[in-house]
């Protein structure tokens, strides 16, 4: 399973190319197919005799089906079946276990079409398959179901008091702990500030729809192009739920339209169409629609508390930090928001607790830097609150309490060059010019601020399987069952694999997005370069060991007793380290030892004991400027600066797009998101782009990247990269709130920070 997968039409970059290094500004490997639409999404593959799957949404929040009349779709020309939980004959397994995808939270998974329970509004209910998508679509709005409605509760604020402690903590999360007397320096400081915050629920609207199609072969095979995170994931989720063997099923998903954490699950589109298929007999496609994209995970709606206590100097005496989020009746979803407050800055007595509240609503899902997204807003926001108090500037409140090892447990940073974000943020936005007084600056109508604030975000390793092999040709496929959700993986890994191995760019493919592939982890967390990044340069380190070897075996050969570190690759060839003349092709190494490809495989593995002794995490500094209408109350966001410390940056393209793409999403937060639920009903509202605001361009102005200079060799030995998916977004929609108060003197605490709130 190593050599090039059709199907998947593996970009590779374009003839010319050449050489690369670590740290080069390189075009996406896969931009061109995408541009010009050979890139193919989930909905885009073609089977014979397809037939057209479109769900059915349920329209009450709790309770159970009474009756589904479907006989008015049935009789619509082109109608193959319509299946609900009464007459499906596709068998579903009956326990949780089966329902469990490889990141599923402690609870009960939700099981489409398995029987009469309602757990929240929108839920599937029915599928209606036909000929064509046309018909399909008619005939699911003709589908008539009656319910047996119980009483719903989706408002979290009024559901306060009976928050709880959650049940579990999800693998990789750690619940929350404490440190000295937080609540008696609180009371004993002579300055201290008290703030809460709301943030209402969030949608992740990525531009590619949720979508399956399943392409049954003649032999019953099935293959499923799936929008996912993880092919393997939703592999074995569905192997789980059908009881389908390994080997009757491939899930492939080679290009995807951006998820940012919604596919880290398997969505309900998978398991309905490969039910249908199954059941039918037939290559099916289901598709979601935009609004059917808010019938699940969201980012959680979520309530905080942040009290800090300091000295007349700007020493903190107390953090105290608390949160409560909602999660679904079935799951206790987790992302725990409070535990970054007790890393970020030295301080002696440290407080966090994080509770959830069960809803009659989908579990929440991670959403681009779950928990740090809203739980560092609140401390990043009181922070500024108690500048203010203290009458100092922000980032130098911030550099008195740096935190030079964490303070809840003492243990160093592997690596921290937030200092160096701090400088050369501030530098580059002209920090040093700011006025303390709010409302200081003014342009025309316009109030001037500039906001300031930290991010941080956890840097993530775990295990992978890596193929390469190298052809005779002088061609370099490697591969892993990684995830591009969009960020750039099929760039950075060949990057990675060329610089290794000395090869020209367009020399190299790097498959990923096919369950069959070598064993992967979820592209979650912003963990994939330093875990299949890592995997890749070990894989290549392995095969030049391998051509080593083979050359010393050749006659007269001038590498006997050489190490690796005493030869190069270059260009094809193996040559004494610095005397590019005195070498050999390495075709002709593999035509000497009579084969015509040569692969060695490495599985990555985390160093854990040299992991445990030190805290793991990326860093940034945020500097915003934004200018009010008073009159209006709109907000302009007009300049970012975010300098980031994310180890060593390997494609510098590609991971100053993923901040960019951060930042313009950290002003949409602030100024712009939020799904509204009717209570009355139990019902997200505003499901569509008209009435769920993201920012467009006309929000977006000047945005600058910064990179320091950092090599972190503890999460990642081989590259010493960490990981730049989620951290362009902590903290921005924290320096926008600053700059806002900055400008007008008006402190907000909740988000969308729109008009309404600053009239
Ligand atoms: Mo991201 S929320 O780790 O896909």
């Amino acid at each position: 399973m190593t050599d090039l997968i059709p199907e998947l039409r593996t970009p590779s970059a374009p003839e010319g190319t050449g050489r690369v290094k670590s740290g080069m500004h390189v075009s996406r490997v896969d931009g061109i197919a995408k541009v010009t639409g050979a890139a193919r999404y989930a909905a885009e593959h073609e089977a014979p005799a397809l037939a057209y799957g479109v769900v059915v949404s349920g329209t009450v929040a709790k309770g159970r089906i009474k009756n589904i009349d479907a006989g008015a779709a049935e009789a619509v020309p082109g109608v193959i079946a319509v299946i609900t939980h009464e007459n499906r004959t596709v068998k579903m397994r009956g326990n949780d276990l089966a329902y469990k995808d490889m990141t599923a939270p402690a609870g009960s998974p939700f099981r489409p079409l398995y029987s009469d329970r309602i757990f929240y509004s929108g839920q599937p209910v029915a599928l209606v398959v036909a000929e064509t998508f046309e018909a399909a679509r008619y005939a699911a709005a003709l589908v008539k179901l009656s319910y047996e409605v119980e009483e719903h509760d989706t408002d979290m604020l009024a559901s306060l008091d009976r928050a709880y402690e959650p049940r579990k903590m999800k693998a990789g999360f750690v619940p929350p702990s404490s440190k000295g007397d937080a609540d008696t320096a609180y009371e004993a400081a002579p300055v201290k500030i008290e703030s809460q915050f709301y943030h209402g629920a969030e949608h992740h609207n990525p531009m590619e729809m949720f979508a399956s199609t399943v392409v049954l072969g003649e032999d019953g095979h099935l293959t499923v192009y799936d929008k996912n995170q993880s092919s393997q994931n939703c592999r074995w989720y569905v192997s789980h739920v059908f009881g389908l063997s390994k080997d009757k099923l491939t899930v492939r998903n080679p290009y995807v339209g951006g998820a940012f954490g919604s596919g880290l699950r398997p969505q309900y589109q998978l398991p309905l169409a490969v039910m249908a298929a199954l059941q039918l007999k037939r290559s099916v496609r289901v598709v979601l629609t935009r609004q059917q994209m808010f019938s699940f995970g969201h980012r959680p709606e979520t309530w905080q508390q942040v009290k800090l206590a300091a000295n007349p100097d700007g020493q903190l005496q107390a953090i105290v930090h608390n949160a409560v989020h909602e999660t679904s009746r079935l799951e206790d979803y987790v992302e725990v928001v409070v535990n970054w407050s007790g890393q970020m800055y030295a301080c002696d007595n440290i407080k966090l607790g994080y509770k959830l509240v069960g809803q009659d609503r989908y579990s929440p899902i991670d959403m681009r830097a779950p928990g740090a997204a809203h739980g560092v807003h609140a401390l990043e926001v009181a922070m500024d609150e108690m500048a203010h108090a203290l009458k100092m500037d922000p980032l130098a409140f911030r550099l008195k309490n740096y935190a030079e090892v964490n303070p809840l447990d003492g243990k160093p940073y592997s690596t921290k060059e937030l200092r160096q974000c701090y400088q050369k943020g501030a530098e580059r936005f002209g920090w040093q010019d700011r006025p303390l007084e709010p409302r200081s600056m003014r342009d025309g109508e316009e109030l001037v601020g500039w906001g300031m604030a930290t991010g941080m975000w956890d840097a993530l390793v775990m295990v992978a399987r890596v193929s390469a092999v190298l052809h005779a040709d002088g061609r370099l496929v490697v591969s892993s069952a990684a995830s591009d959700i969009g960020t750039g993986t099929y760039t950075v890994m060949s990057m990675i694999a060329a610089e290794a191995m000395g090869l020209s760019l367009e020399k190299v493919s790097f498959q990923l997005g096919d369950s069959t592939l070598p064993m992967a982890p979820i592209e979650g967390g912003s963990s994939h370069v330093a875990t299949v990044g890592s995997g890749v340069a070990g894989a290549c380190e392995k095969l030049q060991k391998a051509l080593l070897k083979m050359a010393q075996a050749m006659p007269d050969s001038i590498f006997k007793k050489l190490q690796l570190r005493q030869v190069e690759f270059n260009d094809g060839r193996i040559h004494l380290r610095g005397e590019p003349a005195k070498g050999v092709g390495l075709a002709e190494v593999l035509a000497h030892a009579g084969k015509d490809r040569v692969e060695e495989k490495f599985l990555m593995t985390p160093q854990m004991l040299k992991q445990r002794k030190y805290t793991r995490a990326v860093h940034s500094a945020v500097f915003c400027e934004v200018r009010v209408n008073e009159k209006l109350g709109i907000v302009r966001v007009t300049r970012v600066v975010n300098a980031v410390a994310a180890g060593r940056i390997i494609s510098a393209k590609t991971a100053e797009s993923q901040i960019i793409g951060g930042v313009v999403w950290g002003i949409s937060q602030a100024l712009h998101e939020e799904t509204y639920t009717d209570h009355r009903l139990g019902r997200f509202m505003n499901h569509n782009f008209s009435e769920y605001h993201v920012a467009v361009n006309a929000d977006i102005h000047d945005i600058q990247v910064i990179f320091a200079d950092e090599d972190d060799r503890v999460v990642s030995k081989q590259l010493g990269a960490k990981g730049v998916g989620e951290i362009g977004l902590v903290g921005v929609s924290a320096a926008v709130a600053n700059a806002i108060f900055h400008a007008t003197g008006k402190r907000l605490r909740s988000t969308p920070m729109s008009p309404d709130k600053l009239l």
